[in-house]
């Protein structure tokens, strides 16, 4: 599919209003993405695992107007948000040629996260894709029949839009593992998210996420600077190449079981995530001392208890904590015991792998 099979041709210019509401979820990437080209286009391929509890909740309600600028007003947990219009206003300018109804409605946007505020957890992939798909499910109330009911099609547009929101938040609509960014291993596109189409072992079914949450202040550094600042990374070539490397790797773990070898490339992939942030000009540092404590002694408990347990990062500090569901009842013992001193106020959120989004207002 390319960008023009995403375009809206005609639409039923009669409706006059109605409201839809989506739940959707982050996603934890295991292979990162990091450097984007035009367009919000990766650098390199990514995959990540879908989760369940960590969501945005987002109900959007239209009224036809007259004017022809964007009209939108945005509300966060109840209470009318300023910070969050001009993302919005770039989203909309991003989207309009593949929707072109949006000067046509004033939208009310109604949003709300099932983790705590500012917890440093990134609400921009479920913040995006529930945006995203709100936005298409009034698309379809308008349209007349452009291909209304496929829901491949459906999922690939929702994306597609998510993608222009945030990139990761392409990879929130489905689950349980999926797969952002043209390469030669797995079934994909640079334009969406899809689904993994490999064969994904049992050791990997109700795999769990427990993220500690070291850092809930704002981040120094946000992704869009960071993803800037792969231009001309001196490592840049080559740590595009190690990511269709890593997913190739990866593709072969799911369908073995073989944890130990997941283990060791999505550790990997976290650290080379924050060595590209060290290494870039100007360079930071989004770990803080708590996030390498917690690293160290997730190595010490595994090697320990012949534990599978491993660690991953997003961009900040936070460490999520994932390990297969029969380890749940120790590792949750592990953190109450050892790690939980590490993190802000002793927060911490579990959640496991999931399936994706789901519109629960029509
Ligand atoms: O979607 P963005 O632009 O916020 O970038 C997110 C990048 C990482 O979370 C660091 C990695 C990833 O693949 O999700």
């Amino acid at each position: 599919m390319t960008e023009i099979d995403f375009i809206l041709k005609s639409y039923n210019t009669d409706i006059k209003g109605g409201s839809v509401k989506w739940e959707s979820p982050s996603n934890i990437a295991l292979v990162k993405y990091w450097g984007k080209k035009e367009n919000q286009i990766p650098e390199n391929p990514s995959i990540s695992f879908t989760l369940t509890d960590c969501k945005t909740i987002t109900e959007v309600t239209f009224s036809k107007k007259e004017s022809n600028n964007f009209s939108f007003d945005i509300y966060f947990e109840g209470e009318k948000n300023e910070a969050f219009k001009p993302k919005i206003q770039t989203f909309f300018e991003r989207i309009e040629v593949y929707m072109p109804f949006l000067k046509d409605y004033h939208f009310k946007i109604e949003t709300s996260n099932t983790f705590p505020h500012s917890s440093g957890i990134a609400s921009s992939a479920s913040g995006m894709s529930a945006i995203a798909l709100c936005l298409l499910s009034i698309e379809q109330k308008l349209s007349y029949t452009s291909n209304r009911g496929d829901l491949s099609y459906f999922d690939k547009k929702a994306s597609f839009l998510a993608r222009l929101g945030s990139g990761s938040a392409c990879r929130s609509i489905n689950g349980e593992l999926v797969v952002w960014g043209k390469n030669k291993s797995t079934e994909s596109s640079d334009l969406y998210g899809v689904k993994f189409d490999g064969k994904v072992h049992e050791n990997f079914s109700n795999y769990q996420d427990t993220i500690l949450l070291v850092d809930k202040g704002e981040k120094q550094v946000s992704s869009t600077i960071g993803h800037k600042l792969m231009y001309g990374h001196p490592f840049a070539k080559e740590r595009f190449s190690q990511a269709h490397n890593n997913l190739e790797k990866l593709k072969t773990i799911l369908a073995s079981g073989d944890i130990k070898a997941f283990v060791k490339v999505v550790e990997s992939e976290a650290l080379t995530l924050h060595a590209m942030m060290m290494t870039s000009m100007p360079y930071f540092i989004l770990m803080k001392p708590n996030t390498l404590q917690i690293i160290n002694k997730i190595w010490e408990y595994r090697a320990e208890n012949n534990s599978n347990v491993c660690f991953t990062l997003d961009a900040g500090a936070n460490v999520h904590m994932l390990y297969p569901e029969n380890e749940k009842e120790n590792i949750l013992e592990f953190i109450k015991n050892e790690l939980v001193i590490y993190c802000q106020n002793g927060h911490y959120i579990c959640d496991q792998i999931g399936l994706g989004a789901n519109q629960i207002g029509f």
